[in-house]
């Protein structure tokens, strides 16, 4: 079954700056939590626990918030602070992590080739972090792994976007074969509107089966002369079969500021507020600074 999951985070978030300028997209929070930490948790959440993290220069940070930090640790340990960590240390807890560094930045098909050595011939799970995906009770990737058991192939998850926005995304086409499920015949990356094969996006959630390496080796630079992982996709939906999976659930573009700020907004109002023990500990520490000053 599908175990690991490919997190490509080498990009320079220039849709971000100049917040990006030193700082990993990825580790940009949402409310208190890094977005890669929402990603691996949506991960766990569907049974996978190798965590392969393809970084590029000036990540370090994504590999020092999963390993443990002894100087802050030490610091807190015995403190009520300490339920703050709870999150981390459980996600620590449940899965391994590795990283390759992508060298040049060749794009998203690049990134994912980089990351074979770690990954190794077997099928896996993608996550674009800054595409941030709520369910309440199945996680997206939940729902595409129980798909993948059932199909046996590549998926790539999908929503409608309105017509005008289809140059932001790779955009398919395909017959519908079951409710939300479509089997692909065409993938464009970026069209204009006017050429835009239909409205459904591809959305930063895949299962890859791993003939998609030599693929995208055989894949020549494409739109803005990167690597595109929608080429090799569609070499694969023409040789064999490519799914598209029209998730249930909420996602957001954190790798723009507007979506970034709605994520902000629902994860502060359904996931943080909800958490009853961070709220006062936050309200407390207000209060001791405040008596301190
Ligand atoms: P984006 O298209 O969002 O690019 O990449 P970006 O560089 O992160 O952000 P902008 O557009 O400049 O603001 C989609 C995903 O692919 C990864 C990114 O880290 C992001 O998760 N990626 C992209 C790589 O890992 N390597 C690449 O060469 C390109």
């Amino acid at each position: 079954m599908i175990k690991k999951c490919l997190f490509p985070a080498a990009g320079y978030g220039t849709r971000f700056l100049p917040a990006t300028k030193s700082m990993p997209k990825e580790m940009m929070p949402v409310v208190n939590k890094p977005l890669i930490e929402y990603g691996v948790e949506e991960a766990i959440q569907a049974g996978l626990d190798g965590m392969c993290i393809v970084t590029g220069r000036g990540k370090h940070s994504i590999m020092d918030h999963f390993d443990k930090n002894y100087e802050l640790e030490h610091q807190i340990n015995g403190t009520n602070k300490e339920e703050l960590l709870v999150d981390i240390r459980d996600v620590m807890d449940k899965a391994t992590f590795t990283f390759i560094r992508q060298r040049e930045m060749k794009g998203l098909g690049h990134a994912i080739l980089t990351g074979r050595e770690l990954v190794g011939d077997e099928a896996f799970a993608v996550v674009l972090a800054d595409d941030l995906c709520v369910n309440p009770d199945q996680g997206v990737l939940a729902q595409m792994v129980a798909l993948y058991k059932q199909f046996r192939c590549s998926i790539v998850a999908v929503q409608e976007v309105p017509k005008e926005e289809t140059h932001k995304y790779g955009v398919i086409s395909g017959e519908m074969i079951k409710d939300n499920i479509y089997r692909i015949d065409d993938m464009v990356e970026k069209p204009e509107p006017a050429d835009a094969p239909s409205n459904l996006a591809i959305i930063g959630r895949y299962i890859l089966t791993p003939d998609i390496f030599d693929l995208i080796e055989q894949t020549e630079p494409g739109k803005g002369g990167e690597i595109q992982i929608t080429d090799a996709l569609l070499k694969q939906a023409q040789t064999g079969c490519v799914l598209a999976y029209k998730f249930k659930g909420h996602r957001f573009d954190c790798g723009s500021v507007e979506g970034y700020i709605e994520a902000t907004n629902y994860c502060y109002e359904n996931e943080y507020k909800k958490n009853e023990k961070a709220v006062a500990l936050n309200k407390y520490s207000t209060f001791k600074d405040k008596n301190n000053h």
